[in-house]
């Protein structure tokens, strides 16, 4: 099994008590895992649940987060701010933050550098649209969104980034990218990168996974674990996602 990473996108489905509940049931049930589990709450439940994870192997990340580290910037929080309260990763160019929030592409690769300068791992969201993908754009969208994030970029041995494959057709709509499908965009998306850095980056693929599809997904030797929207919002969907890719050949 290549899946290492396992990561909870809760977006903006749980409020405080909801999120910190949630993340309470979780740790009471994860005591050991061989995976990464992180989970991206809401910004105001960060610090508590920074709290509830200590000493549990779960991991915490932010949804979003801005390229300047401090300032006269109203409504931004920074990478480096997040870092302070145990952000270890930040999700960076979600389809969400790029189609209602207008997020662009440079506006993404600004946000990775800070995260990087903050010592936070940036996990990047890359995908095509249902029509770039039936008018035969897929590839091009993702070469370019690809070299936004790797040209001129310097990893030092110490940064990772991820990127996480999340073609927008596919998140909450129920309509998975298939297995087959994914394996061959990984493959390309592998190559594009080879590209840029010899580095081994870590892939995701993310969009309506569930309990019942996740396998498939992490038993592909292109893909390095998943981002899991929807089905990370209650215990029981979750931990029977986790248990799902557990202790399987
Ligand atoms: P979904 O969302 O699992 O609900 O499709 C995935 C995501 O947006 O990261």
């Amino acid at each position: 099994m290549s899946a290492t990473f396992v990561f909870a996108n809760w977006k903006m489905y749980l409020d405080f008590d909801e999120s910190c509940m949630l993340a309470s049931r979780l740790r009471e049930h994860v005591h050991t895992t061989d995976k990464t589990i992180a989970v991206f709450p809401t910004d105001i439940a960060l610090k508590e649940i920074d709290h509830i994870f200590e000493g549990s192997p779960l991991r915490l990340g932010a949804q979003n987060a801005s390229w300047v580290p401090r300032g006269a910037y109203t409504g931004a929080v920074s990478p480096h701010m997040l870092k302070d309260i145990g952000v270890e990763y930040i999700l960076l160019g979600h389809s969400e933050r790029r189609h209602i929030f207008g997020e662009n592409d440079t506006d993404i690769r600004k946000k990775i550098d800070a995260c990087l300068d903050a010592g936070v791992t940036p996990v990047v969201c890359i995908g095509e649209t249902k029509e770039e993908k039936e008018t035969g754009k897929r590839e091009y969208r993702l070469k370019k969104q690809i070299m936004k994030v790797f040209e001129n970029l310097s990893l030092a041995d110490e940064q990772t980034l991820i990127i996480a494959y999340e073609p927008v057709w596919a998140i909450g709509t129920g309509d998975a990218c298939l297995p087959a499908d994914a394996d061959d965009v990984m493959s390309f998306i592998t190559a594009e990168i080879r590209t840029y850095t010899n580095k081994e980056i870590p892939l995701l693929y993310g969009g309506s996974v569930t309990p019942e599809n996740v396998l498939p997904y992490v038993s592909l030797e292109t893909v390095q674990g998943v981002l899991v929207g929807s089905a990370s919002t209650t215990f029981e969907s979750f931990t029977g996602l986790l248990t799902a890719i557990t202790d399987k050949p």
